[in-house]
């Protein structure tokens, strides 16, 4: 596809050279030729709607301009002669030895043919970032999935890419919380294990409760905050001692959805919080209202339709999540020299993030040319459309939800193949269960709320992760039954593909390539899902209607190897989403 772009560009170029000296300009510089897969491929493959949006710039009828297009247009290795429908589109159809050598380059080539980018960014992506001493919840869980797919998809390009988990490890709780845990467990300062996380969420209940009715423990809170910033040995200790004992936990997580993640949390940027105000300050953004320090927004307004303030220091002197952001933002700038930056969290935070990018920007921070991005995702939510809860009614543990994944992947192996060994059972009940909690999750729109549902995930029908890794399974099945070494048939330089399943099979194989860049582009992962499940789709009805094993040569081998990229096509595409794949299930 983006060759086709670039040949269309090219093309347009030598049509209207010296019509006009703006248009020439964007031509060679930002032009985007439009050209996309064909939305009726009885038409084509890909089109191009190029000439439409020119009709305007050259004055003259798309179809003349279609016609200048092609005229120019050098695609006679890649396509058949290129054809004008309706008002000007054009339309491609990919020769057949053009798609064929295609395959056999995906077929030879561990990235399936994909070459890394030429423009190898620094991209960080800010993900997962539960906070100390609160459980993770099912919001953090989204992120850590959603946030390690784009990872994966970034890295698989070329990109250089940070994975900071900006973990809450700051903040003016933790004064009631240091003062909680002197006051009830005297002994945890000198002993370090304690504490386990189910007591630590325990402990920041009680320690509210404790804050919340009485006033002498407030107070000492106050001190205790002020002790912490200080770096007073005490109160950092403890503070210490309350990391630890949550990173733990949070890392039992990652280990079990294989997740890598640099912790870099909140507190890392408490040096720098003086600075982001006090240049703010120089700046000139600053006005103080009601006692506290902020920037008032262009664009954000409240009832009345008086512009919104962002609070950068509070009339206490302490700073805020956004003053953290603040800082993180342009350290990740200055320091990290990134390129880009991704956000992963919830939607409610796009407004936050809307207002510190603003304030960047308008600071001279934030150049325009570095892309920073909000990826929001909606909520999760029960099978009754309500908050996700356990059968009790209390608010689910991230683990529990993984375990019972598990426990019923589980079940469901035990059912199908009772005889098979212990640890492969527990394998496959991994692979599937943690497997199909990640899908779940990726093959929705992440803007939309989605439902938690382990009968849907855990299905073997439909969009789901273990539908997936069964046509995997099935497709590596086809090699083993034909005591084929798939790998073995990557010499080979024989694909013919005549006929119609194999054509739109070898089509949809190419199509990868695209997918893959649209995500890095617009970070949804859904489309990569979408893209696989219709990969298994074509696949079934190719193998239903082209005999492997049993036809002759050369459509055997042709035929094998089909059937190896789309093995090989699956594990990318899968890997790519945090997904195992597994050789039998
Ligand atoms: N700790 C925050 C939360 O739990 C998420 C942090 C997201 N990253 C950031 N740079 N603000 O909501």
């Amino acid at each position: 596809l983006s060759e086709l772009k670039a040949r269309f560009t090219e093309a347009c170029l030598k049509a209207f050279e010296g019509t006009d000296a703006a248009l020439n300009q964007e031509f060679a510089a930002n032009f985007d030729p439009s050209v996309t897969p064909a939305k009726d491929t009885k038409f084509g493959d890909y089109q191009c709607n190029a000439a439409l949006g020119l009709t305007k710039k050259l004055k003259k009828k798309p179809h003349d301009i279609a016609a200048q297009i092609i005229e120019h247009l050098y695609v006679s290795d890649l396509c058949e002669p290129p054809t004008i429908a309706g008002p000007g589109f054009i339309n491609l159809f990919l020769k057949r030895d053009f798609i064929e050598a295609q395959m056999v380059v995906m077929q030879k080539s561990d990235r399936l043919g994909i070459a890394p980018t030429d423009k190898p960014q620094r991209v960080i992506v800010d993900f997962s970032s539960p906070n100390i001493a609160k459980e993770m919840h099912v919001g953090h869980l989204r992120s850590t999935i959603i946030g390690d797919s784009i990872a994966r998809i970034l890295e698989f390009q070329g990109h250089d890419v940070l994975r900071l988990n900006h973990v809450g490890d700051w903040g003016t709780q933790f004064g009631m919380l240091i003062t909680y845990l002197k006051e009830a467990y005297p002994d945890a300062l000198t002993k370090s294990d304690a504490l386990a996380l189910g007591d630590l969420v325990t402990l920041y209940r009680e320690a509210k409760k404790r804050f919340d009715l009485d006033p002498e423990f407030k107070d000492a809170s106050r001190l205790a905050v002020v002790d912490l910033q200080s770096g007073q040995p005490e109160a950092t200790k403890a503070w210490q001692l309350l990391c630890e004992q949550s990173r733990r936990e949070f890392q039992k997580l990652y280990d079990a959805l294989d997740i890598q993640l640099i912790e870099r949390g909140e507190s890392f940027y408490n040096s720098l919080l003086g600075n982001v105000v006090e240049d703010l300050q120089q700046i000139g953004l600053l006005q103080k209202d009601q006692g506290a320090l902020c920037v008032f927004l262009e664009g954000f307004t409240n009832k009345e339709g008086e512009p919104l303030p962002l609070i950068v220091q509070k009339s206490d002197g302490a700073y805020n999540y956004a003053t953290t952001d603040l800082a993180a933002l342009r350290y990740r700038i200055t320091q990290d020299k990134a390129d880009r930056i991704i956000y992963v969290t919830d939607m409610g935070q796009s407004g936050h993030f809307a207002q510190v990018f603003q304030v960047a920007k308008r600071a001279g921070w934030l150049p325009d040319a570095m892309l920073v991005t909000h990826v929001a995702f909606g909520l999760v939510l029960g099978e009754d459309g309500k908050k996700l809860k356990t059968r009790s009614g209390d608010t689910i543990t991230l683990k529990s939800l993984l375990d019972e994944a598990i426990d019923r992947a589980q079940i469901d192996i035990e059912a199908r193949n009772p005889e098979a060994a212990e640890a492969f059972k527990q394998e496959v009940a991994e692979a599937v269960g943690l497997g199909a909690v990640k899908y779940a999750d990726l093959s929705q729109n992440r803007t939309s709320d989605y439902r938690f549902s382990f009968d849907k995930m855990l299905a073997l029908q439909g969009n789901t992760a273990p539908y997936m890794l069964y046509a995997y399974v099935r497709v590596r099945g086809i090699g083993r039954k034909g005591e084929i070494d798939f790998d073995s048939l990557e010499s080979s330089q024989s694909i013919h593909l005549t006929t119609e399943p194999e054509l739109v099979l070898a089509k949809h194989l190419l199509q990868l390539a695209e997918v893959i860049e649209a995500v890095g582009e617009d970070l949804f992962p859904n489309r990569l899902c979408q893209y696989l499940f219709e990969l298994s789709q074509k696949f079934n009805q190719f193998f239903e209607q082209c005999p492997v094993l049993d036809s002759p040569e050369p459509e055997r081998t042709s035929r094998l190897c089909l059937c190896h990229i789309t093995a090989k096509t699956l594990k990318l595409g899968l890997n790519l989403l945090g997904i195992k794949v597994l050789e039998r299930m």
